[in-house]
This record gives C-alpha cells, sequence and structure tokens, in this order.
C-alpha cells in the first residue's frame, strides 16, 4: 500500500508537475491571446493580399489581377502562416477556389455571421477552444467596390470579358453575386494550444 501511495505522488507529480503552465492558465488568458494575436495576423494577411491585388489592378487591369490571384493568394497566405506557424484560411460557403470551402466548424462560424448580418447586428470574432487548437475567426465582409469587379453581378459588375478568365480558371466558380455589405466569407486561424501556451507564458516572465 506504501508503494502505492509513492508510485501514486510520483505519476501526479509527473503529470501536473512536467507542465505546469497547461494548469496556470486559464481559457480566459487563451482566448484573449487567440484574439489578439488572430486580429493582427489576418489584419497582416489582408493588407498584403490587398496592396499587392491593388497594385496589380492598377498597373495591369482586372484579368491579369485575376491571374494574378489564381498565382499568387495560396502563396502569399502560406507566407504567413509559416511566420507564425499557423493555419490560415479564408473559408466560404459560395468559394471560388474549392480548397476554400468550409469544413464543419468553419460552416458554423459562417452561419452564425449570416444570421447575426440579417438581424442588422455588426458581428465579431470567435474563438473556439478545442483539444489540441484554439480556432479564431473573423468575418470577411464585402465592403470596398473594388471587389465588385470580380465578386459582383456577372455581366454587369463584373465585364462579360473578365468573366470568361473566371470561369477557364474556376470552372466550377460560387464566388459571384455579391453585393456591398454582404458577408464573403471569414478568415480562420487554428494556432496550435501549446505553442499560444508558451507564448502566454513567455509575455507573463517578460512583464
Ligand atoms: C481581380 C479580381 C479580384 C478582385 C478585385 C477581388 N478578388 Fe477575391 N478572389 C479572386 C480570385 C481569383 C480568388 C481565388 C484565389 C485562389 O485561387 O486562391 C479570390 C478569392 C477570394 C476569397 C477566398 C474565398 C474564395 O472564394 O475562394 C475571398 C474571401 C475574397 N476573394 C474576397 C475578396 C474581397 C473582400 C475583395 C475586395 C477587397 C476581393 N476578393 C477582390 C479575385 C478577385
Amino acid at each position: 500500500m506504501k508503494h502505492f501511495f509513492t508510485f501514486l505522488a510520483i505519476f501526479s507529480l509527473m503529470i501536473t508537475g512536467c507542465n505546469p503552465s497547461k494548469e496556470r492558465v486559464s481559457d480566459s488568458q487563451m482566448k484573449e491571446k487567440a484574439m489578439e494575436e488572430g486580429n493582427r495576423i489576418t489584419m497582416e494577411t489582408q493588407q498584403l493580399l490587398g496592396t499587392t491585388l491593388k497594385s496589380t489592378i492598377q498597373e495591369q487591369g482586372i484579368p491579369e489581377a485575376m491571374r494574378y490571384c489564381n498565382l499568387n493568394a495560396y502563396p502569399l497566405v502560406d507566407s504567413i502562416e509559416r511566420k507564425y506557424s499557423v493555419i490560415i484560411k479564408r473559408a466560404s460557403t459560395r468559394f471560388r477556389n474549392p480548397q476554400d470551402a468550409p469544413d464543419e466548424e468553419e460552416l458554423k462560424f459562417i452561419e452564425a455571421y449570416q444570421d447575426s448580418l440579417t438581424a442588422g447586428k455588426t458581428p465579431g470574432v470567435f474563438v473556439e477552444i478545442n483539444e489540441k487548437e484554439i480556432h479564431f475567426a473573423r468575418p470577411i465582409l464585402l465592403n470596398d467596390a473594388v471587389c465588385l469587379n470580380c465578386h459582383g453581378q456577372a455581366g454587369s459588375d463584373i465585364a462579360p470579358e473578365n468573366y470568361q478568365v473566371i470561369k477557364a480558371l474556376y470552372p466550377d466558380d460560387k464566388a459571384t453575386g455579391y453585393k456591398m455589405g454582404d458577408l464573403r466569407g471569414i478568415w480562420s486561424v487554428r494556432f496550435s494550444k501549446d505553442d499560444l501556451i508558451k507564448a502566454i507564458d513567455s509575455g507573463n516572465e517578460s512583464r
């Protein structure tokens, strides 16, 4: 019996003692950190995509900008993923690139955003704590008229010759017919729980 208690003491030390930070970091601290990092990372990615998109439109026109997005949207997002060791996605139910189709959790966020927009509310951010990851989401609203050139009404907002380019690159495109103010999709960022805890811990130590 004595041995059993010694074993129990060592065993509980092993599970708690080896990883004390897991005990110290609360869910609300994790949510707060994911919100802060998620906003920062998605703003940076959005800015990177937006700046290159606008300069390509100005210098080379819509069809070339379309081809540019086709080739470069993913590599640009990948570069930010590597920089922060996270998984970033632009998910949409009416997507252009089939890789942007939402998974189950992303679909849940999109539906909630759609509901709050329909109810006239301003949609905020979501942070979901899962077993091994923290999932952050933020809405992407179509609130710049430039977007309509490639995501608006085909034949009017989107010139017929540009629509042909879309169809050639994306035969199953679903990403047209949007209006100003519509929900175009979401930013979805997945953090590893362990990485986020480490970031919170190192932030606490340096304070
Ligand atoms: C020059 C044409 C063009 C313009 C202008 C444009 N987009 Fe796109 N958009 C694309 C292309 C092409 C893709 C698919 C990129 C890929 O293959 O990864 C895309 C993909 C997206 C996606 C990812 C989901 C999906 O449908 O695959 C979002 C979100 C998006 N665009 C939002 C916007 C917003 C918001 C604006 C305005 C700021 C905008 N786009 C302006 C061409 C454009």
